[in-house]
């Protein structure tokens, strides 16, 4: 069998960032590791997941992918080529080739601008396309997404939230690019709105063979969308598998009170967010050991000291936990 090559692989990459530093009083001083060793692969057309609570290192994790930030250590592949080494082309091909959606319609896209500059943006900064040319560009993108041609003529607040992530999505499109991060893209709308922009991205997906990295922080939109989910905590991978095992053998305590908390509803008919219990833990006091253990029903002596190492525990299904690792699986 041939292996598909791997379009994205980030490799142990960690990011530690300094705060209030020459603040006085400020309220928090010292670094955080707000990501501490992540690794995984994104295959061309597939979509990987990563879930977790506020605070884990989502958004961090898509920055360094995206090369707005760069990682503190650790080594990021396009293609097999480490990014950190890309220069002028490079990073012009990289930028195209990379698009993003963020959470917020409303603060994402520019009010002063029309949708159709907006939409054309990272067209007409990276190439020198006739006007009749590029508007041809937006009527196609924008009847893609489901909007109309003469949607181009507003303004961003003559739209709904989901009409903004669509004029969003749009936008990304444009440059035709291979992988598309979605960082929290239907969090900030209505659970009724959820579904169809949801269905829109699978759907554009297929129809294009994009690849996505979906992250969020609620079970049942990783789980209706992705094909491999990585669950993080604090800066850390603790589980990564197929959806499906996700679903039908967690294998991780975090994972099971997340799965446990609330019943996760039938994504097809209804996606409903899941709020996660509790108090976000926080990076800037890392327990010691498993950084769950404190809030771990199964926790043992040696999770309280030693740190639990992401192995493979079934086939394609790995997990940080002693005990899972002892027992093959919590019973
Ligand atoms: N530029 C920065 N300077 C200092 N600390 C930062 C910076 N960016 C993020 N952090 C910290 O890093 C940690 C991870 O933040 P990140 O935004 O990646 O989390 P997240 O999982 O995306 O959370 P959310 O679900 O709330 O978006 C947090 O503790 C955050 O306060
Ligand atoms: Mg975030």
């Amino acid at each position: 069998m041939v292996m598909a090559r791997v379009l994205i692989e980030t490799c142990d990459i960690r990011k530690v960032f300094s705060a209030g530093g020459r603040v006085p009083f400020a309220r928090k001083k010292g670094r955080v590791k707000a990501v501490d060793g992540v690794s995984f692969e994104i295959f061309p057309g597939k979509t990987l997941g990563l879930v977790g609570e506020s605070g884990c290192g989502k958004t961090t994790v898509a920055n360094m992918v995206l090369k707005l930030e760069r990682p503190t250590s650790g080594v990021i592949n396009y293609h097999g080529a480490d990014i950190s080494g890309f220069k002028g082309e490079d990073i012009r091909k990289y930028r195209h080739a990379l698009q993003a959606v963020f959470q917020d319609p409303f603060a994402s896209l520019n009010p002063r601008m029309r949708v159709g500059s907006i939409v054309s943006e990272p067209l007409t900064v990276q190439k020198h396309q006739s006007k009749n040319a590029i508007k041809e560009r937006v009527d196609e993108l924008l009847d893609i997404v489901g909007l109309r041609p003469e949607h181009a003529r507003r303004f961003p607040h003559e739209f709904s939230g989901g009409q903004r992530q669509r004029i969003a999505i749009a936008r990304a499109l444009s440059t035709n690019p291979e992988l598309i991060v979605l960082d929290e893209p239907v969090s900030a709308l209505d659970v009724s709105i959820q579904a169809q922009i949801l269905n829109l991205l699978i759907d554009l997906q297929q129809e294009f063979g994009l690849t996505y990295l979906l992250i969020a922080h609620d079970l049942a939109v990783v789980q209706y969308a992705c094909d491999t989910i990585a669950v993080m905590y604090l800066g850390k991978i603790t589980e990564m598998c197929s959806s499906a095992d996700f679903l039908k053998r967690p294998l991780h305590p975090y994972t099971h009170t997340l799965l446990g908390s609330v019943p996760v509803p039938d994504p097809a008919v209804d996606i409903k967010r899941i709020e996660l219990e509790g108090e976000p833990p926080s990076p800037w006091n890392l327990p010691t050991g498993c950084r769950f253990h404190p809030r771990c029903a199964h926790a043992e002596a040696q999770c309280k000291n030693d740190e639990p190492v992401l192995q493979e525990i079934a086939p394609d299904h790995m997990a940080a936990c002693h005990v899972v690792s002892r027992t093959n699986g919590l019973d």
